[in-house]
């Protein structure tokens, strides 16, 4: 990683004060002075700060129950960032993995941890996201596994040029399914309802793999060991 990420990963630092610090002098890497913060450095080097050897903080992995009307996004805009849910000594240097519309609901992964979340979110790796998705146009027996079969074959979005990969979906009333997708294209479930003539009237994201939204709206909670090894061991299961 960079070495200004390993100063702020193992100190209170900011980017910007790690920066500074890494101007003036103050780190060294193998015994070296540094003289730029976008070195690539790694965990096993020896890296210290005026002299004191730096261990990097372990990464972070945290659940969010995202209320509507949020942004998955670092900064506020239209409406308030998810992070003002995290305090700010969880929120630095983290980012998050599979965005969630601004009036979706549900589970989000918030981490500092780049290949983790890649892995969660590369198609090639296939892991299951469920949503609970309300619907405008109530759907019959009929008209629901004939959707069912469509989506399990895959369907062409508008301006695609790849079939969606095989979804499967469970009926819990007229008016609302949950459908299990194994990516994560832009707006994805509402454009394949919109596909097949109906409308999303709410969406609520409640897993991701193996981990399962438990905290209330607007909450976090960090992932224990498990649910964090889940999504490699998932991953090795799928390549292997
Ligand atoms: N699919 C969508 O259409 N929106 C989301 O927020 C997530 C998946």
């Amino acid at each position: 990683m960079r070495l200004d990420k390993f100063v702020c990963k193992s100190t209170r630092l900011t980017r910007c004060e790690a920066q500074a610090q890494i101007l003036a002098g103050q780190v060294s890497v193998n015994g070296q002075v540094a003289t730029s913060a976008a070195m690539q450095v790694h965990e096993n080097n020896c890296i210290t700060l005026n002299g004191q050897p730096l261990i990097a903080r372990p990464s972070q992995y945290i659940m969010l129950h995202k209320p509507a009307n949020t942004l998955c996004s670092n900064i506020d805009g239209d409406y308030p960032s998810v992070f003002r849910y995290l305090p700010m000594t969880e929120a630095r240097e983290m980012h998050i993995a599979g965005r969630l519309d601004a009036d979706t609901t549900g589970l989000v992964l918030i981490t500092d941890d780049g290949r983790w979340s890649f892995t969660l979110f590369n198609p090639r790796f296939a892991c299951q996201k469920i949503y609970r998705v309300d619907l405008r146009d109530p759907l019959d027996c009929l008209a629901f596994h004939r959707i069912e079969r469509e989506f399990n074959q895959g369907i062409m979005l508008p301006g695609e040029s790849q079939l969606t990969r095989a979804a499967t979906m469970t009926q819990v009333s007229s008016q609302q399914v949950l459908l299990r997708i194994s990516e994560g294209r832009y707006h994805q479930v509402k454009r394949m309802f919109a596909l097949v003539g109906n409308k999303v009237t709410g969406l609520h994201r409640q897993q991701i793999g193996e981990i399962c939204l438990d905290v209330p709206a607007g909450q976090w909670r960090h992932l224990s060991a498990e649910e964090v090894a889940s999504v490699i061991i998932g991953t090795e299961a799928f390549e292997g």
